[in-house]
């Protein structure tokens, strides 16, 4: 795999207007979205449900890319098209999650390190055979009494940065997920310590593994107050806040940021990139790749039932249209009327 592809993939992952979407939700994840619905988890309604997603016509025009999960990657269409060649053929890229869940972290209450490094290099060839043009691995940094330790962000980083360097050598462009929860009741500030003490261990030692930072993407959490804290932040701060971090730690030669929604509401994540992209001109692209601020409003109007899928469609295609909107800085309260 030429490196130049690695590049290009990269940056049609976060092409002007464009963002993906996470739909890469472990069986006890996506049970847990169902569960919100009354929808029980069972093969053919993980299936139907994804095909719902990607079938959305008109929403190639605002998601360049697919995080899938190893089953979903490996189903089709009602109409037999594998899913990889489904969304390629819409000019969407397909992905893969490649970790195995945060785990706890041995010595360390409460702190978890993401798993999942034995024999991926094996999986990695597979899941390219399988169409998938990148990857993501997502570790996870809690914010609370005493913690995070130091250990614990540097054993994360670590694992990061060697999934990452298998991943580039696989030919596949990884997303970098450092996920700083929004659990808890701390505050903007400390989580902005945090994320800038993540993201610095990160980078050191993505750069040590030899990943070339112009052939990945990273997707970090926003730099906002505990979900549980009193003093929220308002969105304005959240934006400066956020990218005041990014800007002290994330090299130029990134292509592209892409958020996670984390928890906040489809109308807050689309608010706060807004934001964030208003402020003008960074060295990198500010995308998404959000799960639940994509897909909560989609899930709710399709409720399981195929008599819905239209308007669980245009639901998807709406948020999808604000979202791109807040790309450019564009998106205004109307559009949610619209
Ligand atoms: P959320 O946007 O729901 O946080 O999901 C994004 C994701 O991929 C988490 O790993």
């Amino acid at each position: 795999m030429a490196s130049n592809d690695l590049k290009s993939t990269a940056r049609a992952m976060v092409a002007p207007g464009k963002g993906i979407l996470a739909a890469d939700e472990s069986f006890p994840t996506i049970k847990k979205r169902f569960d919100s619905i009354d929808v029980e988890s069972t093969e053919e309604n993980r299936r139907a449900y994804r095909e719902l997603l990607f079938t959305t016509a008109g929403v190639e025009a605002h998601i360049s890319g697919v995080i899938t999960f190893d089953e979903t990657l490996r189903h089709a269409a009602a109409d037999g098209t594998p899913f990889p060649r489904l969304l390629s053929d819409a000019g969407i890229i397909p992905g893969v999650k490649v970790d195995s869940g945060a785990k706890p972290l041995a010595g360390y209450p409460d702190e978890k390190i993401t798993e999942g490094l034995d024999g991926l290099r094996d999986r990695l060839a597979e899941y390219r055979d399988l169409g998938a043009r990148f990857t993501k691995w997502r570790a996870v940094i809690k914010i609370g009494h005493g913690i995070p330790t130091g250990f614990c962000i540097d054993a994360n980083a670590h694992a990061l940065a060697r999934y990452a360097a298998l991943s580039q050598e696989a030919g596949l462009v990884p997303i970098v997920e450092p996920e700083v929860l929004m659990d808890g009741d701390h505050s903007i500030e400390r989580c902005e310590k945090f994320t800038e003490a993540t993201l610095s261990h990160v980078f050191f030692q993505l750069l040590a593994h030899r990943v070339a930072l112009d052939e990945m993407v990273l997707k970090p959490s926003m730099v906002i107050a505990g979900k549980d804290c009193p003093e929220q932040a308002s969105i304005a701060e959240v934006a400066q806040a956020t990218v005041r971090c990014l800007l002290r730690t994330v090299p130029a030669a990134v292509p592209g940021i892409v958020f996670l929604s984390g928890g906040q509401s489809a109308k807050l994540a689309t608010q706060h990139l807004n934001a964030m992209n208003a402020l003008g001109d960074h060295p990198w692209e500010l995308s998404f790749s959000y799960g639940r601020a994509l897909q909560e409003e989609a899930l709710k109007a399709w409720k399981g039932d195929s008599a819905n899928v239209g308007t669980a469609q245009d639901a998807f295609l709406h948020r999808s249209r604000c979202v791109s909107a807040a790309r450019y800085g564009e998106y205004t309260e109307a559009m949610e009327a619209a």
